[in-house]
């Protein structure tokens, strides 16, 4: 059997995964995903499997994850102001803070302390990013960028569930790789990539899965529900057993 492994940087794990192939006597090929080329008119084929094992280097906002309150507030100062706390899951936008100094770091970081549930004792804190009045939702179905919308709004949380507008974006080359290999990083399938334009380029801000798109079908002109489909299709006749 032909076995490729996919990889970029080699670390622990690929070095055990290397080791376990050579105990059971099996070659390996490693391929190096940055220096892959794929030429379309040769054999389609030189493996019968590989295992990937690349890492997508996906560029997202600075952020810090505090257990105490204490240690919490050393991490926003470590940031500077202004900071973001989010929830370790949430949508619509909700019970995320942007915080300006330490008085209200310090009230929130209390409030939180003694009325939040348990999953409030995680502290996720972000760097504020300076965008536009704007951030860049995506879709990914399957391996394609099939969309993406603008949505704007004079509220730095640009929620459409808080008031943000849709709008369509042109899906750049920056756009889809960036959402592309942030969908691949979590497993791939049907998500929506939360953009935002960073002084320094776009970062990936969010993954959401199970996502809402009511609003981005007649915005983008795209038939998102059709395209979710015929991926269901792809991949059901992929999958299908013969009876
Ligand atoms: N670090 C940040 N800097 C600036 N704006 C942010 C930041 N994080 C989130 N936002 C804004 O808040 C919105 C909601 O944040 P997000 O993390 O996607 O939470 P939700 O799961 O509630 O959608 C984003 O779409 C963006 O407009
Ligand atoms: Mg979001």
């Amino acid at each position: 059997m032909r076995i490729g492994v996919l990889c970029s940087r080699i670390r622990a794990e690929e070095k055990l995964l290397f080791e376990a192939f050579t105990r059971r006597r099996l070659t390996i090929e490693k391929v190096d995903d940055r220096q892959l080329v794929f030429d379309l008119a040769a054999q389609p084929r030189r493996f019968d499997v590989v295992l990937e094992r690349c890492l997508a280097g996906v560029p997202s906002p600075r952020t810090l994850i505090a257990f105490t309150p204490e240690s919490a507030l050393e991490a926003i100062e470590t940031l500077g102001y202004p900071v973001v706390l989010k929830p370790a899951i949430g949508s619509w936008g909700r019970l995320l803070a942007k915080i300006s100094d330490r008085d209200a770091a310090e009230a929130l970081l209390e409030h939180k302390d003694t009325l939040g549930s348990y999953q409030h004792a995680i502290f996720y804190i972000q760097e504020y990013v300076d965008k536009p009045s704007r951030d860049i939702r995506s879709f990914v179905v399957g391996d394609e960028t099939i969309c993406a919308i603008y949505r704007e709004s004079s509220h730095w949380i640009t929620n459409t569930a808080r008031g943000g507008q849709a709008r369509n974006c042109p899906v750049t080359p920056e756009i889809d790789r960036l959402s592309r290999a942030a969908a691949r990083a979590v497993g791939g399938g049907v998500l929506a990539i939360d953009l935002l334009e960073h002084p320094d380029g776009l970062v990936v801000s969010e993954v959401n899965y199970t996502m809402e798109f009511r609003n981005s079908i007649d915005t983008t002109g795209v038939d998102i529900p059709g395209r979710i489909v015929d991926y269901v299709l792809r991949v059901g006749a992929l999958e299908a057993v013969p009876a």
